[in-house]
């Protein structure tokens, strides 16, 4: 555990999970990941903000002791996801006065998947304000950042918001203020990609709703605190912006090399043309990477081979991931390689069908390419700088 002062009578409780390889058993992480919690203390009445990981509830609870804190009147949910609300039940045992402040959503998630009873919990609306004596939190109903139950708290006097993962980061720390470092920029990328890029367009509601409250600090339920939300807001702004950057993503699986061989061909007549591109190898890479790359990418063309008369099991499952994750990309095709027949573009295009892309025609080849195919991945390039060229990124 770590506690540390933030401010007179705000404390930082949270918890560096350095062994934590993968989040959501999906996006491996870099650097595990934190859990933050908050304690503010006023003249009044005490509140944690946000609780901890149901593995560290005890520690967690420990911690409390060891630190003199004595009471805890109210436990702020700010969003029913239990790496944040997991030890809300063993608080409440702990701290048996103590009653769980959320929104409606969150109250209703707290009871189906924590079994707190309903006279537990306080309900409070956008905007409204609970007093701890000399401190005040106003809370902002902020659904879609990443769950509908989520919401933020401020701290009023001390112009502070708990945002809770939204402009979070999985990163460990020691000193619990963020030092803006590329590790940590590619640590917050990762995580908006995962979690947040999907609601791309409420995260640009908030930032602006943050930007315009001109906080002195944001301190996020994941990675470290923000003393200059702008280092934050700034990243994040460009990361939710609608449009892409000239880049090109080619993730790919191939068995014999052909299809392989066609994209790195692709790959250098776009580097020809001044277009950049990420190959991305869909059995060997790292998740993260791609989610990484497909926050910029404006075009993606994905080459596979054919498998039992279908597309590889690696390439559906990025697909998948595209389709969810809802990237900003505008433009998309296909190249492929088979043996013997089937349909390999077909139920890929369909599942990339909700994100509305400019299909240029895909390259199918049998075996490995010829002279005709080459020229085909020319044309392709061609019209790839093309639409990069009208949507004003060359
Ligand atoms: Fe960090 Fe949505 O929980």
């Amino acid at each position: 555990m770590i506690y540390k002062k933030i401010k007179d009578n705000i404390l930082y409780a949270g918890m560096n999970d350095c062994d934590r390889l993968i989040f959501d058993e999906l996006i491996p992480l870099d650097h595990g990941t934190s859990y933050n919690s908050y304690i503010v203390i006023g003249s009044e009445k005490t509140a944690v903000i946000d609780t901890m990981y149901p593995k560290f509830t005890q520690e967690y609870l420990k911690s409390f002791d060891e630190n003199g804190i004595k009471k805890v009147d109210y436990i702020i949910a700010n969003h029913g996801e239990q790496d944040h609300s997991g030890s809300i039940p063993a608080m409440l045992e702990k701290f048996p006065q103590a009653v769980v402040v959320t929104n409606a959503v969150c109250a209703g998630n707290l009871k189906e998947m924590l079994l707190i009873p309903s006279d537990k919990i306080k309900i409070v609306k956008n905007d409204e304000e609970l007093s701890l004596g000399d401190k005040t939190l106003q809370f902002k109903i902020a659904p879609g950042v990443h769950w509908p139950d989520t919401m933020f708290t401020y701290l009023k006097e001390d112009n502070i918001i708990c945002t809770c993962d939204f402009l979070g980061a999985h990163y460990v720390f020691e000193d619990v203020f963020a030092v803006p470092s590329k590790e940590l920029e590619r640590s917050a990328k990762k995580y908006y990609a995962e979690i947040m890029m999907p609601f791309a367009t409420v995260c640009r509601k908030y930032i602006q709703q943050i930007r315009n409250m001109n906080v002195d600090m944001v301190m996020p339920s994941h990675g470290p605190i923000h003393k200059n939300p702008n280092y934050i807001l700034d990243l994040y702004e460009d990361w939710a912006g609608e449009k892409g950057k000239n880049l090109v993503l080619l993730p790919y699986v191939s068995m014999y090399h052909s299809t392989t061989e066609m994209i790195d061909y692709l790959a250098n007549k776009l580097a020809e043309k001044g277009i950049p591109s990420i190959k991305y190898d869909m059995v060997d890479g790292n998740l993260g990477d791609l989610a990484i790359a497909l926050v910029d990418g404006t075009t993606i063309v994905l080459g596979t081979s054919m498998v039992l008369a279908g597309p590889h099991p690696a390439a559906f499952n990025t697909v998948y991931l595209a389709s969810v994750l809802k990237p900003k990309a505008k433009i998309a095709s296909f190249i492929g390689s088979y043996g013997w027949g089937g349909n390999l573009f077909g139920k890929m295009a369909d599942m990339l069908a909700p994100l509305k892309l400019d299909v240029i025609e895909p390259i199918l080849v049998k075996g490995r390419a010829k002279a005709e195919d080459f020229a085909k991945i020319d044309v392709m390039a061609q019209e790839i700088y093309n639409k990069h060229h009208e949507l004003g990124l060359i």
